[in-house]
């Protein structure tokens, strides 16, 4: 019999066991949009914060534009708002590239040969490569995910960047294309990304040639995605590596709490530890407007607003995701209403 921990009325969770999140598995249907539906009209007409400018095409993305949706492993969908606007992935690509080095070479090859603890600074730090042995840190900071293109298995860039791209493509369940716009805009002024892809190459810890490594990261972090894409690439993570819209297995399931620890950590930046403590949940942001939270095995929850907040995290976007998780009392740690 389940202990169901959260029931909703009216927005308010009138009962909950700490700690029973697992078996919190009976979540009604009804709730489940009703929660979008009040988190999307709560934060619709938020307007603090900016949108990205250091890659300068970014702050030409309509501002207003905010989505929200819960993909479920089983691939039900509830959303409201802008779900279909295609933006650009950014570093939510990263933990999925992060995947794919799990797929080649093993988990174990992430934390050697990247890292798998949190930077504590900012996602661009140079700093980071300086006080930390392992230079890159971790796959979701611009150094680690930068090294992490450079270990897919690849005989010429072409071949690297196709792999890439599919295995995105793979998670969303559907084929992805560039935002070649973004691509342009971000490539001609990738002068940090550029310095910390020669400074991991000089300390030996980037492993193709780091112009080519530059290149592929950046046509990744174009990829166009909606925030309904987001919340099936996050569902096909909480239906432990297998896309629920076309049943294909993208990653090993035995991988997947691994990945997920990493976005724990390190999803959120500088602000990972106020992330975990408010929403519970791994997850991951990009400077492109998007979020994803997963719900171990058994949902995603995505939202995409171009505003963003000091650290580059989505405003509305992480607003939306932590209120969700906390009326719907899904936190990994157990129910957290507030
Ligand atoms: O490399 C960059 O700076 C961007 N392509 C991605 C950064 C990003 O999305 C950070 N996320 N919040």
């Amino acid at each position: 019999m389940n202990r169901l921990v959260a029931v909703l009325a009216g927005g308010m969770i009138l009962a909950g066991t700490p700690g029973a999140n697992a078996q919190a598995q009976n979540i009604r249907a009804a709730d489940l949009q009703a929660s979008v539906d009040r988190a999307y009209a709560k934060y619709r007409d938020l307007r603090e914060g900016a949108n990205a400018d250091y890659i300068p095409i970014l702050t030409e993305t309509p501002s207003d534009l905010f989505g929200v949706v819960i993909v479920m492993r089983d691939g039900k969908v509830y959303s409201a708002g802008d779900v279909d606007y295609e933006f650009s992935i950014q570093s939510v690509s990263k933990p999925f590239t992060a995947a794919l080095i799990m797929s080649e070479q093993g988990a174990d090859a992430v934390r050697e040969k990247i890292g798998v603890e949190p930077t504590g600074l900012p996602f661009n730090s140079k700093m980071a490569l300086e006080i930390y042995d392992e230079r890159s840190v971790n796959p979701l900071v611009n150094a680690g995910a930068i090294a992490a293109v450079s270990l897919v298995q690849a005989t010429s860039e072409e071949e690297r960047w196709s792999k890439v791209l599919q295995n995105i493509s793979d998670f969303a369940g559907r084929p992805l294309t560039v935002l070649e716009k973004v691509y342009e805009s971000e490539y001609t002024t990738a002068f940090g990304n550029r310095a910390i892809a020669n400074l991991l190459f000089n300390y030996g810890r980037l492993y193709s040639d780091p112009e080519e490594a530059l290149r592929v990261y950046t046509r990744q972090c174009s990829i166009g995605v909606s925030a309904m894409d987001l919340g099936m690439m996050g569902a096909t993570l909480a239906n432990l590596g297998v896309n629920p819209k076309t049943g294909q297995r993208v990653m090993d399931a035995a991988d997947v709490p691994e990945l997920l620890a990493v976005m724990a950590t390190a999803g959120f930046y500088d602000e990972s530890g106020s992330w975990m403590y408010e929403a519970g949940l791994p997850a991951k942001t990009g400077v492109g407007g998007g979020i994803v939270a997963v719900v171990p095995g058994r949902f995603a929850i995505a939202a995409f607003s171009p505003r963003l907040n000091e650290a580059g995290n989505s405003i509305r976007s992480l607003n939306a995701i932590r209120d969700i998780a906390g009326e719907l009392g899904v936190g990994v740690f157990g129910p957290n209403p507030e």
